[in-house]
């Protein structure tokens, strides 16, 4: 009885101690001081927990097919290089000013599994700055980006700035064939 009544006494001290921290304003939110200690690491080990419980389920497609890459690669170049910069690209002032810090994903990308990676990019990341491509995205699109992701690990610069060209070439010839109808 005595042991329920200290831990109880106890928990009580815990909540009023959280709930005079969280009014305090000690804790400081600014974006260029990074959560360090117990908050980076309850942070960061919610986030893998809940995307690896998230996406375990998600059926991979076979990514080695030349239109994911395709698609993807549009996308990628203009939604995710201002953030995560791509071989021979520094992101934008925007992705040097955010915390956390974007990751190059050239880098982290081979650590992850595909259904990860397409999970992160489908619902983005809660309080951080990775937004959500899934209600503006159609799995395919989501699919190809992953399939680019996991190409960046082999890609030089010069490989990059190729692929650049050669989407930049696409459209046109497009709209060239749309015209002639
Ligand atoms: C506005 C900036 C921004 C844009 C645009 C953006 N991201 Fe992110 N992304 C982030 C940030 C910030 C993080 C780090 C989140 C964290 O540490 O929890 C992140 C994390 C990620 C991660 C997880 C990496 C890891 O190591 O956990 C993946 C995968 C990812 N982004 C993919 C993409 C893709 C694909 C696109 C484009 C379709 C994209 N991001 C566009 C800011 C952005």
């Amino acid at each position: 009885m005595k042991i329920l009544i200290i831990l109880l006494v106890l928990g009580i001290v815990l909540v009023l101690g959280g709930l005079v921290f969280i009014n305090s304003g000690i804790y400081d939110v600014a974006a260029t001081k990074p959560d360090t200690g117990i908050a980076k690491w309850v942070l960061e080990t919610t986030k893998e927990k809940s995307v690896r419980s998230r996406s375990k389920d998600i059926i991979v497609p076979n990514l080695d097919n030349e239109s994911f890459i395709d698609i993807g690669f549009n996308n990628y170049d203009q939604m995710c290089v201002g953030c995560h910069g791509a071989p021979g690209i520094s992101p934008s002032v925007i992705g040097e000013g955010l915390n956390p810090e974007p990751p190059d994903l050239s880098e982290v990308a081979a650590h992850m599994t595909p259904a990860e990676l397409f999970w992160i990019t489908q619902n983005g990341i809660k309080m951080t700055g990775m937004p959500a491509f899934g209600p503006t995205h159609s799995d395919e699109e989501l699919w190809g980006i992953v399939a680019i992701m996991q190409k960046l690990p082999e890609l030089s610069a010069e490989d990059y700035k190729a692929m650049k060209e050669d989407s930049e070439k696409i459209p046109q010839e497009h709209n060239h064939g749309d015209h002639s109808h």
